[in-house]
């Protein structure tokens, strides 16, 4: 299953989809359908759902109504966007940002496919190209730990400016793993353990600021993993 992971990682940024990803300090995946394929036997045979489970607690926490604004920052494959999509419905409005164009290829495709209206769009969470107060909601999940500290306090600063007032944050990411190697360590590098991410939001001036850790029992493939939850005011 590492070895699995190792692949993952080791394909990073080689993207074959005509649209050029997008330049930015994080570590961009650029995997498409391989990084879904990853996930889901990842997610099955080694995390034991625990991918799934952080996903859908991420959405609880969001409470998310229908006729929302939802923006996915380093949204990948938009797995997450597309739940997002059923639950603000045709009134709401959902748009999932990644700067690798594989990844928004493959979120496109899906959505297509399920017919689920939600925007795809390059993009890095250094500069979103939205307005000022556009999104009720911004979500981020494993993404963090792919952006340097410095890059982690531009980029909060900017769910901020998109956020109306009263918009709510939830971040889902996972601390530094010091016991992974070679290029997957390389991945994780960036990784800040619960604590310190809320630190960062609450320096980008969000109220409400509070943490909860994901509790996977027994087993955990991510330990210290948990959810930052915020809102903007
Ligand atoms: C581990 S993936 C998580 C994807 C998805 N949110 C999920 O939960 O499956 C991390 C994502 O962050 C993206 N990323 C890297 N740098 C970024 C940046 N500057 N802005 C936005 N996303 C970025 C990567 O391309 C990658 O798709």
């Amino acid at each position: 299953m590492h070895a699995l992971m190792r692949h993952l990682h080791d394909h990073a940024s080689t993207a074959t989809d005509t649209t050029p990803s997008m330049v930015t300090r994080g570590l961009v995946l650029d995997q498409g359908w391989r990084y879904d394929l990853t996930l889901w036997i990842g997610d099955t045979l080694m995390f034991r759902g625990q991918l799934r489970v952080m996903r859908r607690k991420t959405l609880d926490l969001a409470r998310i109504q229908p006729g929302e604004a939802v923006l996915d920052v380093g949204c990948g494959t938009g797995t997450l966007a597309l739940d997002v999509g059923r639950q603000v419905g045709r009134a709401g409005r959902v748009v999932g940002v990644d700067p690798a164009a594989a990844q928004i290829a493959r979120a496109r495709a899906k959505a297509a496919r399920r017919h689920v209206p939600v925007e795809f769009q390059t993009g890095v969470i250094e500069r979103l190209d939205f307005a000022d107060g556009t999104f009720d909601v911004v979500l981020s999940t494993l993404m963090m730990h792919h952006l340097p500290a410095s890059l982690k306090r531009q980029g909060l600063a900017e769910i901020a400016r998109v956020l109306k007032p009263g918009g709510r944050l939830v971040i889902a990411d996972f601390p530094r793993q010091r016991d992974r190697q070679g290029r997957v360590a390389r991945f994780h590098a960036c990784g800040s353990d619960l604590d310190d991410l809320t630190a960062l939001v609450r320096d980008a001036g969000f109220s409400q600021v509070e943490t909860e850790a994901l509790r996977p029992g027994r087993f955990s493939a991510f330990p210290g993993a948990g959810f930052v939850t915020a809102v903007w005011s």
